[in-house]
Order: structure tokens, then sequence, then C-alpha cells
């Protein structure tokens, strides 16, 4: 599957830690948006969409959720509970956001800006592109 976990370089000391990210060296391409999600409120699932073109990391900056990522073939499920850790995910690749702690806050870096074109929003559309590019 299109998508890999990126381990960020911390700066820690006494103090506690720091960490940077800087386009195209530890984040692999132009950052051209940030957003992020906070307070979800329990019991939540978000995303349901793929994008196609659309290239994404994210990162839990506080607390821990989860991603179902599904690129037409094969599904898998990943905890993200790590700042110095970040998942690329590709375009084409069908994500769930879900299992959000209270406190989690999700950040996503993205290579452009938001374009409701670029998505993919019903999962037998996605299958059927999918399907057809193999
Ligand atoms: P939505 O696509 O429902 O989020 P998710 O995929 O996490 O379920 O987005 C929620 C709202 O925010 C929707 O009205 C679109 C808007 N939005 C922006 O305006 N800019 C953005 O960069 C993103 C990701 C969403």
């Amino acid at each position: 599957m299109n998508i890999k976990f990126i381990q960020f370089q911390s700066h820690g000391d006494n103090r506690g830690s720091l960490v940077s990210l800087e386009q195209n060296k530890n984040i692999p391409f132009d950052i051209k948006r940030v957003y992020y999600l906070f307070s979800t409120k329990n019991g939540v699932r978000r995303g349901f969409h793929a994008h196609k073109k659309l290239k994404q990391l994210a990162v839990v900056l506080k607390g821990s959720c989860r991603f179902l990522l599904d690129d037409g073939i094969e599904k898998i499920e990943l905890l993200l509970d790590n700042p110095s850790q970040g998942l690329y995910i590709e375009s084409f690749i069908w994500r769930e956001m879900f299992d959000f702690s209270e406190d989690c806050v999700l950040m996503v870096l993205a290579d452009s800006i938001y374009d409701e074109e670029d998505y993919i929003r019903d999962y037998e559309e996605f299958k059927k592109i999918v399907i057809n590019d193999i």
C-alpha cells in the first residue's frame, strides 16, 4: 500500500522535545495546506474518502486515533499515538479515522489547497477506479 510511517528526529533535552517539519526534507512534498482536527466527539468516525491527486501526512500532536486505510485491495488499521511520527498517505487511498481520544489533536499537512473536485467520497466509485487501474 502507498503509505509509510516517517520517523521525525526529536530534539529532546531536559526541557522537553521539539520536532521540526520541513517541506521536501522530512516532509516528502511542498506543504500547501495544514489543517487539524480536535475536540472530536466520542464515537465519531470521519474521513470516508480518497483523493485523486492529493498527498498528505498526518501527525497526532496529542492523544491518539486510529486510521483505516484501504487501497482497494487490502485494508489496514493503524494507531497514531506518537507526535514524533508522521503517516504519509498517497492518493487513491480510502481513509477513515476513528477511536479519537478525547484530547486528540490530529494535524494534517497536504500538498495542495482544499479542492472538493479532488475528493472521491463514494466507496463503490473508489473501488471501480482503483480496480480498473490495476
Ligand atoms: P470533511 O471533509 O467532512 O472532513 P473529514 O474528511 O475529516 O471527515 O471536512 C469538514 C468540513 O471542513 C467540510 O465542510 C469541508 C471543510 N474543509 C475545508 O474547508 N478545508 C479543508 O482543508 C478541509 C480538510 C475541510
